[in-house]
């Protein structure tokens, strides 16, 4: 029996899964990894310990599994997007990867935003300069640590480290590239115009190849080290949005994915190269061969309703930990009982800041429209109810560009609560269906593995056989009427807050 491992590089751990021939799901492993922040707004981890992570995650898997390692025939890599890795002629890591969570680069964009033109830019990295992605970490590391810029000879971006570690490549996939801000995004290629205006000397980069491609092969060291067979081929893979793109299904027009995790991120497939001249959305290439995805991201989706567990509902954490019940169905079945619309109660949830629509970094979560009648159960629902316009926001955006948006699949942890559920059908004003196994990038990234071998002809082919949805939720149409009602009301609050919350970050400081 042959298995096809994928191995997704996350924020917080690695992930190993496997699936068999037909794509099933046989076994999965997860192993975390530390973060650094050694300053306000920066977020670094170091390479080493997603390698470790890796084996032991790998190891992990291939054992619950049952299967040996020569079993895996195989493997493909997704990991988080956009982060700086750094290293020397011998491939040793020069300094601690700064990831794509880090804020130190506001400067660095200015400064693209600058000498490319802001236009320019997205005519050909399709996407503004964003503190997140990668080309700004360049920038920011010739500048403040030269020493160190002068002995690099290889960027690399994090999955492809491990890939790196796996099969001496220094090769990523175009998705992936796409976040650097460096790559052609409609000629899937390095753009050699973004790299002579920023200065960047084009042999730094790794090799692009499509998802589907094979970029490398196991070397004993590592085979040994992973417990797995000499030569098992390593395939493109793709970033996480992508290969969880792939995980869901997301490969043909129409189709869109919302994922609720810390993050809420809209996601669709575009056949074609579609731009948002604001740059409010990512346009990025997909891991389907030939094809683009757009995407909205909201930092703070499922971190809002965290944060209000965390801050607020210390009863339904204590109920919780008595009675051995999960602390945010409590909280769900407390917003259920407050009045869609919370009786003008709105949250905004921008409480790390906001990609999607805004690119605000000094925006801020708020409740507004207090009165003696609030009570807890209103500001849980206006959590929910919160989080679900931001996320229409990205929705409406992804449609205004012509981008088709029919079928909607939720994924993430949120996709677990059956009020989210509801919540999301009602103010989307749409049927939201659920998948059967919703696992994510590692699930995307095993089934780019089978494809790439030739278990699969097509990606395409690989996701109708392997993906399937459940159920459906629909939406009330009284609901949906007043939701409709209050979105634009819910958009104009930020507009009004805008300045005050720049004033505020900058009266902090
Ligand atoms: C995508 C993004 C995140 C990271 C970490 O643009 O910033 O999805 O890849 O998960």
């Amino acid at each position: 029996m042959a298995y096809y491992l994928g191995v997704d590089v996350g924020t917080s751990g690695v992930k190993a899964l496997l699936v068999d021939a037909e794509g099933s799901v046989v076994a999965s492993a997860v192993e975390a990894h530390p973060s650094y922040t050694p300053r306000p707004l920066w977020s670094e981890q170091e390479p080493e310990d997603w390698w470790t992570a890796t084996v032991a995650s790998v190891r992990k898997a291939v054992g619950a599994a049952g299967a040996g390692g020569k079993q895996v025939a195989g493997i493909g890599l997704s990991g988080q997007m956009h982060g700086l890795v750094v290293l020397d002629r011998g491939g040793r890591v020069l300094r601690r990867a700064i990831l794509w969570n880090d804020q130190r680069t506001s400067g660095e964009c200015a400064e693209i935003t600058a000498t490319v033109g802001a236009r320019r830019l997205i005519a050909l990295a399709c996407n503004p300069a964003l503190t997140g992605f990668t080309a700004p970490k360049i920038l920011w590391l010739r500048k403040n640590e030269p020493a160190i810029y002068e002995k690099a000879r290889h960027f690399l971006l994090p999955k492809d480290y491990v890939r790196f570690r796996m099969t001496g490549e220094y090769a990523t996939d175009v998705s992936d590239a796409s976040g650097t801000l460096l790559l052609d995004v409609a000629k899937r290629r390095w753009s050699g115009e973004l790299l002579t205006a920023l200065k960047i000397d084009g042999s730094l980069l790794p090799k692009t190849y499509e998802s589907v491609e094979i970029t490398g092969r196991l070397s004993r060291k590592a085979a040994d080290e992973l417990g797995l067979k000499a030569g098992t081929p390593v395939v493109g893979g793709g970033g996480d949005q992508a290969a969880g793109g792939i995980g869901a299904g997301v490969v043909r027009a129409g189709i869109v994915s919302v994922s609720l995790g810390t993050s809420g991120v809209v996601f669709a497939h575009s056949d074609e190269v579609r731009t948002d001249p604001r740059g409010r959305l990512h346009t990025f290439c997909h891991a389907v061969p030939g094809k683009w995805h757009v995407m909205g991201v909201s930092l703070c989706s499922g971190g809002s309703l965290q944060w209000f567990r965390n801050a607020l509902c210390g009863e339904e954490r204590a109920v919780a930990e008595r009675t051995g019940q999960d602390s945010y169905d409590l909280i769900s079945l407390a917003a259920s009982r407050a009045p869609a619309g919370c009786e003008g109660l709105m949250f905004l949830p921008y409480l790390t800041g906001e990609r999607t629509p805004h690119a605000d970094p000094f925006a801020r979560g708020a409740f507004i429209g207090i009165t003696p009648r609030t009570t807890r159960a209103h500001m849980a629902r206006a959590v929910f109810e919160g989080v679900a316009f931001s996320l229409l926001d990205s929705l409406d955006i992804i449609r205004s560009l012509n981008v088709p948006a029919g079928e909607i699949r939720l994924v993430g942890g949120g996709a677990r609560g059956a009020f989210w559920r509801q919540v999301l059908a009602d103010v989307f004003n749409a049927d939201i269906f659920s998948l059967r196994a919703s696992e994510g990038p590692a699930f995307g990234a095993a089934i780019l593995a089978a494809t790439a071998t030739g278990r699969f002809g097509s990606v395409e082919e690989a996701c109708s056989a392997t993906v399937k949805t459940s159920w459906k939720d629909g939406p009330n149409p009284e609901r949906a009427g007043l939701y409709a009602k209050l979105h634009p009301i819910w958009k104009g609050l930020y507009r009004s807050l805008k300045e005050d919350f720049t004033a505020l970050a900058g009266a902090i400081e």
